[in-house]
């Protein structure tokens, strides 16, 4: 049993899908819709398109469609019951309570909850054999590096026993299915049959989405074993580039504060965070991606990055600020003295130095002067060039011109030259950036009356009423250039259902998607007024008859080839008739 359909069509109309989506992708308005990045393919100028009046998505770059049901379909891997739960739940609509939770729910909704269940028994395995004997040398670790038992509660720490299948035992014993013990990640199969852990004699760390849901673990060496840390694999659950951890966390703070801070390792963030810095997550290993950004994005704007100062750390650092600045953060940079990472820092000198040196770490600019001098020095014009060569591309992805000739002005100080040598330089390199965030002008290939009634049609209840019975009487609907659409839009008028975009989209071919979101989304496109009606369907008849009116001369030509004086007479006749019916149109 399913959610009562009139409830879904309540949240749907209640819902503003410019606010559900932009939980998730930076929407800027444009004309009338809103752009953005398409958080459903990689792509570096905006063409993921929503509309709110017309509460519909739509990319331009990968055909990517949909109502805002089946946006968090997508991006959250719900079934269409809890997509309902979730957006009413985001619009702040009471959800009524006789459904049953998945009830209805599709097998892979089925999956990631039985999913989520394991994580959750295993949490509460791992964090149980923390107290075991055998893990008392671990105990001994932790305390050792200064995390206080609060803080092993707070982020779920546990240890992994040294015993083969310890946790496969346990989760069998708790009666999960294989495949979905094979689906976790957690056991892996063994050659002969049966499970063994994937986490063996290892430190546990768990990793929770956004929402606070264990969905993968972190198992770190005890000793000096390699690899060190050991990962879940991808799941259903989990995408280690997409998730940041302790996001969930962070966020209140993050959004607070308008600011993150970034660090390397799982360790980091533990540290961190118990030294009263309660911003911080952690991207866990090197690269940022541009995916993790987005999410950060959302709750605040600067980001200040505290990676390790080891070379790996260094080029991490320069590779994250580029993507932060393509994303628009505003960037600081930590660099902590003594060649220590944020964790080693704080058990040092403590959370109250580490606090003093946050609130000191530089703008990105002046690390990345700094940055050019140590990896080019400034000593031959051939260096120079390379530092120039280095740094320009940060520089064109900085958003803001003050701050970007602000950055100019400092590293032609920095390294000697001439702040004017740096903009020839720069503007040489002419580094596409994206200033125009605005779609091509769309729909150019119809006609604009028909365009409109088209986005009338869609809008306007009142001109569905009036203008259907219209087109049908004057036979004008193979008038239409985008025939393919009107005929499902006014097949779905016509048999009763108030046409959404999502449903008429989902009643077309790619190709024809496509144009009905450019003429949806076309950003120079007038307000659709129902006064106008007759106007635009004065055009389309003007068309039908000019139509006829090349047909028949092309006849009267043919009748004249053929001497046939008096066909050419009567289709003349015609002819004038015509051009009389078409002089009434244009009147
Ligand atoms: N990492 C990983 N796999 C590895 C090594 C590192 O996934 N084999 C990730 C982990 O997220 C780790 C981060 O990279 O937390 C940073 O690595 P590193 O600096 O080596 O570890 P620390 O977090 O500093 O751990 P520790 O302080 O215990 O050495
Ligand atoms: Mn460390």
């Amino acid at each position: 049993m399913g959610l009562p359909s009139d409830f879904s069509r309540h949240v749907k109309s209640a819902a503003d899908i410019v606010r559900i989506i932009g939980e998730q992708v930076r929407l800027k308005k444009s004309g009338n819709n809103y752009l953005g990045l398409c958080p459903f393919h990689q792509e570096k100028t905006p063409s993921f398109s929503v509309h709110s009046a017309r509460q519909f998505y739509y990319c331009f770059g990968c055909g990517a469609k949909g109502d805002v049901f089946q946006f968090v379909i997508a991006t959250e891997r719900l079934s269409f019951p809890e997509a309902v739960r979730r957006v009413a739940q985001l619009a702040g609509i009471p959800v009524p309570q006789e459904v049953p939770y998945g009830g209805a729910s599709s097998p892979e909704a089925r999956l990631r909850a039985a999913l989520h269940e394991v994580h959750q028994r295993a949490l509460e395995f791992y964090r149980k054999q923390l107290q075991s004997s055998e893990a008392s040398p671990l105990r001994e670790i932790i305390r050792n590096r200064g995390v206080t038992a609060e803080t092993v509660e707070e982020f779920g720490l546990g240890f992994a026993p040294g015993k083969g299948s310890s946790l496969a035992s346990f989760l069998l014993k708790e009666g999960f299915p294989e495949k979905v013990l094979e689906e976790s990640g957690l056991l892996l199969r063994r050659d002969s049959g049966g499970f063994r852990d994937r986490f063996r004699n290892r430190w546990i760390f768990p990793i929770a989405a956004e929402n606070g849901k264990v969905v993968a673990f972190a198992g770190r060496a005890i000793g000096q074993e390699q690899p060190k840390y050991l990962n879940s694999p991808e799941t259903p659950l989990y995408s280690k580039s997409h998730l940041l951890y302790n996001l969930f966390r962070a966020r209140e703070a993050i959004r607070n504060s308008d600011s993150a801070v970034l660090v390397e390792g799982y360790m980091d963030a533990i540290a961190v965070h118990q030294a009263g810095v309660q911003n911080v997550v952690a991207s866990c290993g090197t690269s940022l991606t541009q995916r993790q950004v987005q999410k950060l994005s959302r709750y605040g704007r600067e980001v200040v990055v505290n990676y390790d100062p080891d070379l790996a750390g260094k080029t991490a650092t320069d590779r994250s600020v580029s993507i932060l600045l393509e994303e628009e953060m505003s960037v600081r940079i930590l660099r902590l003295e003594g060649n220590m990472d944020p964790d080693q820092f704080i058990q040092k000198k403590g959370g109250e130095a580490y606090r003093a040196h946050l609130a000191e770490a530089e703008p990105f600019f002046r690390y990345l002067a700094a940055r050019v001098l140590e990896t080019h020095g400034k000593s031959t014009p051939e260096a120079k060039v390379a530092g120039l060569n280095f740094v320009l591309p940060f520089v064109a992805k900085v958003p803001n011109k003050l701050i970007r000739a602000e950055l100019v002005a400092d590293i032609a100080q920095k390294i000697d030259v001439s702040p004017g040598i740096v903009w020839d330089t720069f503007r040489e390199a002419a580094v596409a950036r994206r200033e125009s965030f605005q779609l091509p002008r769309a729909a150019t290939r119809i006609p604009s009356a028909e365009a409109m009634l088209i986005r009338l049609l869609l809008d306007s209840e009142e001109s569905r009423q009036e203008v259907v019975p219209v087109l049908r009487q004057k036979d004008l609907l193979s008038e239409f250039e985008a025939g393919t659409i009107v005929s499902a839009l006014v097949g779905m008028i016509e048999g009763g259902s108030a046409p959404d975009m999502a449903s008429l989209a989902d009643r077309l071919e790619e190709a024809q998607q496509r144009l009905l979101a450019e003429i949806v989304f076309d950003r120079e496109a007038r307000p659709v007024n129902i006064d106008e009606v007759s106007t635009y369907i004065l055009a389309l008849e003007r068309k039908r008859v000019q139509r006829e009116r090349v047909s028949l001369q092309h006849r009267i030509q043919e009748a004249q080839k053929q001497s046939d004086g008096q066909l050419a007479m009567e289709l003349l006749r015609e002819q004038q008739h015509i051009d009389r019916r078409l002089a009434e149109l244009l009147q």
